[in-house]
């Protein structure tokens, strides 16, 4: 007998999880950084034309393929062909990677938070922030412990299901994400010197003239570079939108969810570079990191310290804590892919559908992997690496994530839903309930024409990028 799906509960539930995965380290970490090193304002603008002309596309056949089937990504693809489902291992694996160092970050900024708190609680050490990254990197049983628990923290709200486990979590977790970000960013555009930071991310040119970078990137590393932040930041090509799509009911319009869910995740990723970097660049000008691990562990602990005894800490644990919902709203995402595709092999076993079994099936692998992870303390111990010359556990996982599985997997879906399967099934499937898809023309010639050649330029822009080919 065929169960019914749960799904979920409401329209703004499903935005906010479906924001809550797009928002995520990338927005905080990557994004901000990137605008300022890669043209500022222009950076934003060449972003956004390429979220319209290939992010819309992707996301809407995306939300579409799940919805239409039914299904998470194996079988998504399966059932348009038995021939296509390596596709959606394409569209597994590199969650699956992603997952695996996303939880050692999640980690690291929970044992940030419980440090921020020592603080109040007691009193500031002294210690700086290049001090406590070392430490927080060397102690490594610490570092598996905290992965641990966030591995387990996600397993627990997916195990709680899409209405009462996700979307529960999202639906407090983004409007909380939010109201924290605005402190932070009162507090930082405050700062003396916060300006400097506002005119790194917005002016054009400011960081080369100022010293901050020394040449300008060409056009085309520009391009490569919004391209690839822009499928990251979106979850695309990693069968997050899939997978929530097909929880989603036949009356939502999906062109209208996919141009809210790019609207928020550039809002959240505005409002995070100036929450860190103004403040970052006030306190340290040109001598801060402003991208990666080292903005979020080092540069804003210094910030926080800076700050005095009291007030540091506490704007450490606002931070800290949005950074953590954050990353849980992205690892739920990460492992609902995951747990969904192990519910529908469960169902077609004839089995009965056990998604906290499903979910599981799923966490005990990642055990091992987010365990090497957390255990090299990002190639600062030596352990055994599987790619030695990518430095780090990390490095290796996030080179197949995003330096191969999401461009593939991405340039794959467009050929397959432009070119072989053909997109009219997605234009149907836009239509359901007799909801409007006035932008149906659009969305064909994307699919077709743009997503293959932009995927293209993100796939060479990133094994240019991870294998340091120096094409451009
Ligand atoms: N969008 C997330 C971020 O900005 C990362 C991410 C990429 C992701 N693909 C995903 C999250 C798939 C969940 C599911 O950090």
């Amino acid at each position: 007998m065929e169960q019914k799906r749960g799904g979920f509960a409401s329209s703004i539930g499903f935005i906010m999880a479906a924001v809550g995965s797009a928002v995520g380290l990338g927005n905080i970490w990557g994004f901000p950084f990137k605008m300022g090193a890669n043209g500022g304002f222009t950076f934003l603008l060449v972003y956004l034309v390429l979220a319209v002309f290939c992010g819309f596309a992707i996301m809407v056949a995306e939300l579409a393929l799940g919805r239409s089937t039914g299904k998470g990504v194996i079988q998504a693809f399966g059932t348009l062909s038995g021939k296509y489902k390596w596709v959606g291992w394409l569209a597994m694996l590199s969650p699956f990677c992603l997952m695996s160092f996303y939880c050692t970050l999640g980690g690291y900024c929970a044992q940030y938070l419980v440090t921020n708190l020592s603080f109040l609680a007691t009193s500031f050490d002294g210690s700086t922030g290049a001090e406590l990254f070392a430490l927080t990197l060397e102690n490594q049983w610490s570092a598996v412990a905290a992965t641990l628990i966030f591995l387990l923290v996600s397993f627990g709200i997916v195990k709680g299901g899409i209405a009462g486990g996700i979307e529960k979590f999202n639906k407090i977790g983004m409007p909380a994400l939010f109201i924290l970000l605005i402190v932070v960013i009162v507090r930082s555009l405050t700062l003396p010197g916060a300006m400097d930071g506002v005119s790194f991310m917005f002016s054009p040119g400011w960081s080369v003239a100022n010293g901050y970078l020394e040449e300008a990137p060409s056009f085309f590393a520009v391009l490569a570079t919004a391209g690839s932040q822009m499928f990251f930041s979106l979850s695309l090509a990693m069968g997050a939108m899939i997978t929530y799509g097909s929880y989603l009911s036949k009356s939502e319009n999906l062109g209208k969810n996919a141009v809210l869910i790019i609207i928020f995740d550039t809002i959240v990723a505005l409002m995070a570079g100036l929450a860190v970097i103004p403040a970052a660049i006030a306190t340290y000008g040109k001598s801060a990191e402003l991208g990666g691990p080292s903005l979020l562990f080092v540069t804003l602990q210094d910030v926080f310290n800076s700050m005095g005894s009291t007030v540091g800490p506490l704007f450490g644990i606002v931070f800290y804590s949005l950074v953590i919902v954050a990353a849980l709203s992205s690892s739920i995402s990460l492992l609902e892919v995951l747990t969904t595709v192990i519910i529908d092999r469960q169902k077609t076993k004839g089995k009965p559908e056990n998604r906290g079994k499903a979910a599981l099936v799923m966490t005990i692998p990642l055990c091992i992997t987010t365990f090497l992870v957390a255990f090299d303390g990002l190639g600062t111990i030596d352990t055994w690496q599987l790619i030695p010359s990518m430095g780090c556990w990390l490095n290796t996982f996030d080179f197949f994530a995003e330096g191969l599985l999401m461009p593939l997997g991405a340039l794959s879906m467009s050929i397959l839903f432009g070119w072989v399967v053909k997109p009219d099934f997605l234009v149907q499937e836009n239509r359901a309930k007799g909801v409007a898809f006035k932008a149906a023309p659009f969305f064909v010639f994307s699919l077709k024409y743009l997503c293959p050649i932009i995927m293209l330029l993100v796939l060479l822009g990133q094994l240019n990028d991870f294998l340091g080919l120096g094409l451009y």
